[in-house]
């Protein structure tokens, strides 16, 4: 590709410029962090990347595809673990009262990483061999504590504690008997949901990146674990390559079937969905081979997770987690059974199982953000910034520019955007000359512009140009549709 990469802060211009996002409530003082809004741009392009999630992982996989509350009764998060476990570490300035995710100020200021699952004692010690002082007044910082990331709501005139769910998962978990049956679920069976998840994150920041309102696309796979081996279709990807980090230092790019046999994955079920996350994300427009699966420690894994890899992208501000891939196991299901009384052992064939769970957590606004991190360039050359993305995920498919504001020239245009308005996003631009608004459609990605022009007029055809190659044609009026169809089809 041409051009130079941007980075996060070149990135933000543009989508503040452009309509991608901006934050919450920002004409108000008290407008808190960590909340984002998308604008028409951000918005398709999010719909556009929710149908791709759909088509290659929920439909290829005959998922099951729900819709749950946000707001989740508190047995469901006593039962979950999130009420006693789901914390981040902090530490308040004796002096100012600033309070801080240490672990991630320890990383930044002493350059240590440090597990956030690491016993509180560890985080005291580094403070004090280190001299770790508050950036904002130079305070000692007081003993690490946790502090428990959820949203408590209160229902009714009573007030009755529930909580905004941190994960969308659990909705999943507890709806997973009623699904199975109703649906006649066979294992294994992936359940997908997209859907907002809430956290008191202690320093939201650089935008999509850490929110405190955020979207995730969860997918569970309840599976019989003696059967993990035996997957239908992994013929399908055993030669999809992985990025696996073997240790702190080392990358090895291996095959879905090299990964399994090597004993780095533990099995063809967790493979398999590595695999189809991977080839997923290539279809996204994201550069895989700067990707990685890093397997976390024993201190870094959430509390529930037996295994997991994070699937981390390059971007311009570090490794970045798009998803988190978590073997649970029979947690979650044992721990609803139990909390509940409900059952949820399931037939296998003709065994009885209580099943477990594979787990693809991905964050949709972040994933969004190294779309766009890794697709768009600035082309000085061309004296325009372009954002090269795959077409079908274009937030417009194609503008509709008349060449003057007269002569007949508005009212053709617009003939012809009312015929495709509907059926495709169409961006009609009237303002600037058509170097301008060549200019502005290459920013937010239509891989299509439409000029019409007084050649029209006599013989019914437009000048077509194409985003990335910034070449032009002649077509008829009449082609126009087949052929945003042709370049906007998905591989
Ligand atoms: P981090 O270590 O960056 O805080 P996490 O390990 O807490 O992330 P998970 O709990 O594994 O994240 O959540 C699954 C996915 O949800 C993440 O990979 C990420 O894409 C997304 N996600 C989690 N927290 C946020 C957030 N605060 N803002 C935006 N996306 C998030
Ligand atoms: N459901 C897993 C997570 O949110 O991390």
């Amino acid at each position: 590709m041409e051009g130079s990469r941007m980075n996060y802060e070149q990135i933000m211009k543009v989508a503040l410029e452009r309509g991608f996002y901006f934050p919450s409530c920002e004409v108000y003082s008290d407008a808190q962090a960590g909340f984002w809004e998308y604008g028409p741009t951000g918005l398709s392009l999010k719909n556009r990347f929710i149908e791709l999630w759909r088509r290659e992982m929920v439909r290829r996989d005959a998922m099951l595809e729900i819709d749950g509350s946000q707001i989740m009764s508190k047995s469901v998060f006593e039962a979950s673990g999130h009420l006693a476990s789901f914390a981040d570490p902090v530490a308040q300035c004796t002096k100012c009262k600033s309070i801080y995710r240490i672990d991630k100020m320890i990383a930044e200021v002493a350059n240590i990483i440090i597990p956030e699952n690491a016993d509180l004692e560890e985080f005291d010690k580094i403070i004090a061999e280190k001299n770790i002082l508050c950036t904002k007044c130079g305070g000692k910082l007081g003993k690490a504590r946790k502090f428990n990331m959820m949203f408590e709501v209160g229902i009714g005139p009573e007030a009755v504690p529930s909580y905004l769910r941190p994960e969308t998962c659990q909705s999943i978990f507890v709806d997973f008997p009623r699904v199975f049956k109703t649906m006649r679920g066979k294992l294994p069976v992936g359940m997908a949901q997209i859907g907002k998840s809430f956290r008191n994150e202690i320093s939201p920041r650089q935008s999509l990146i850490r929110m405190r309102e955020f979207y995730q696309a969860e997918i569970e796979v309840f599976l019989n674990p003696s059967t993990v081996n035996e997957i239908e279709g992994f013929a399908e990807i055993e030669d999809t390559e992985l990025n696996l980090m073997v240790d702190e230092k080392t990358i090895q790019t291996m095959t879905c079937k090299k990964a399994v046999e090597s004993g780095i994955v533990p099995n063809k079920l967790v493979a398999y969905y590595l695999g189809l996350l991977v080839e997923f994300y290539q279809k996204s427009g994201i550069d895989v081979s700067k990707s990685r699966f890093r397997k976390l420690g024993a201190k870094e894994k959430a509390f529930y997770a037996s295994v997991a890899f994070d699937f981390e992208v390059e971007t311009s501000i570090g490794w970045l987690e798009l998803v988190a891939c978590n073997y649970r196991s029979d947690y979650d299901l044992t721990a609803h059974a139990k909390m509940s009384g409900a059952n949820f052992e399931v037939m296998d064939g003709e065994a009885k199982v209580l099943p477990h769970v594979f787990e693809i957590s991905m964050g949709i606004d972040r994933s969004l953000y190294t779309i766009i991190e890794h697709c768009i360039r600035d082309e000085k050359e061309n004296e325009r910034v372009v954002l090269s993305i795959k077409p079908y995920l274009a937030p417009v498919h194609l503008g509709i520019l008349p060449l003057m504001k007269k002569d007949g020239l508005y009212e053709q245009a617009h003939l012809i955007f009312n015929g495709l308005r509907r059926k495709y996003d169409v961006f009609f631009d009237v303002s600037g000359s058509i170097g301008k608004r060549y200019r502005r459609l290459d920013e937010i990605g239509a891989p299509l512009a439409v000029t019409i022009d007084y050649q029209t007029l006599e013989d019914e055809t437009v000048t077509i140009r194409k985003r990335d190659a910034m070449s032009q044609e002649r077509i008829k009026i009449s082609e126009i549709a087949s052929y945003v169809e042709k370049e906007i089809a998905y591989p």
